[in-house]
């Protein structure tokens, strides 16, 4: 059963989304206990808030191998050009390579969507590019969702970055799905509704429910 899924999902890929918010943590959460995949944040910005590393080790409780050590951790919860700016740092795009031999396994999450800028010159989409991976889209379900997941998906595909699917987060919205596969030519892997207590179990029925594996 296992290998259907890895036949529908890249074993490394980045997840981005189409706007801050829109579930990309819960997400990469819930596929790395499906995948049993590792972890990569590479850019974290408002770290008082605590890291979405901590959030997803804490609600998994997968140990600490799973998980690779941001390559720059910033102060402020602004977009990362910014908080860089007020940290005194530079986020240099050759410093930000993919970690762990490349047959393993990972899940690489963005911060915001794919026109946040890192620094002067360059956006998550160049991060995206670098890393030469496929991209998960997470969007929400409801309305504006149209909208912003063809821009997005427009942006990915302009820069040459594959598109291994959508995950739409929020209230079932057939509609919206059917819109969003039909006008952006890509498959809607999974449609999570909102859970009241987000946890490793439920996670796991999220991913059970979607992408139909038993653990
Ligand atoms: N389907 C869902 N059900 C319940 N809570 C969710 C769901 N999706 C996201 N959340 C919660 O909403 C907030 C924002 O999601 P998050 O994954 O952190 O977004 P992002 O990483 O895109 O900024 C978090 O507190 C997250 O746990
Ligand atoms: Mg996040």
């Amino acid at each position: 059963m296992m290998d259907y899924i890895s036949r529908h999902l890249p074993r490394r890929f980045f997840v981005t989304g189409t706007d801050t918010n829109t579930g990309k943590t819960f997400v990469s959460a819930m596929l790395m206990l499906g995948l049993k995949s590792h972890y990569w944040k590479p850019i974290q910005s408002g770290i008082a808030e605590g890291s979405d590393t901590d959030w997803i080790r804490k609600i998994t409780e997968l140990p600490d191998e799973y998980f690779f050590k941001e390559r720059y951790l910033l102060n402020e919860p602004l977009s990362p050009h910014a908080a860089a700016l007020i940290d005194g740092v530079k986020i240099e795009l050759n410093a930000i390579t993919a970690p762990g031999p490349s047959d393993q396994s990972l899940i690489i999450e963005g911060a915001g969507g794919v026109m946040v800028p890192i620094n002067d010159q360059h956006m998550m989409l160049d991060v995206i590019k670098k890393l030469a991976l496929p991209a998960i889209l997470v969007c929400r379900s409801g309305l504006g969702t149209i909208n912003h997941s063809l821009l997005t998906i427009n942006c990915l595909r302009q820069a040459g970055v594959g598109i291994a699917g959508v995950i739409m987060n929020g209230p079932l919205n057939e509609s919206n799905r059917a819109a969003i596969e039909n006008y952006g030519q890509v498959p809607v892997l999974a449609e999570i509704e909102p859970i009241e207590n987000v946890s490793r179990r439920s996670l796991l029925e999220i991913f059970e429910h979607n992408f139909g594996v038993k653990q």
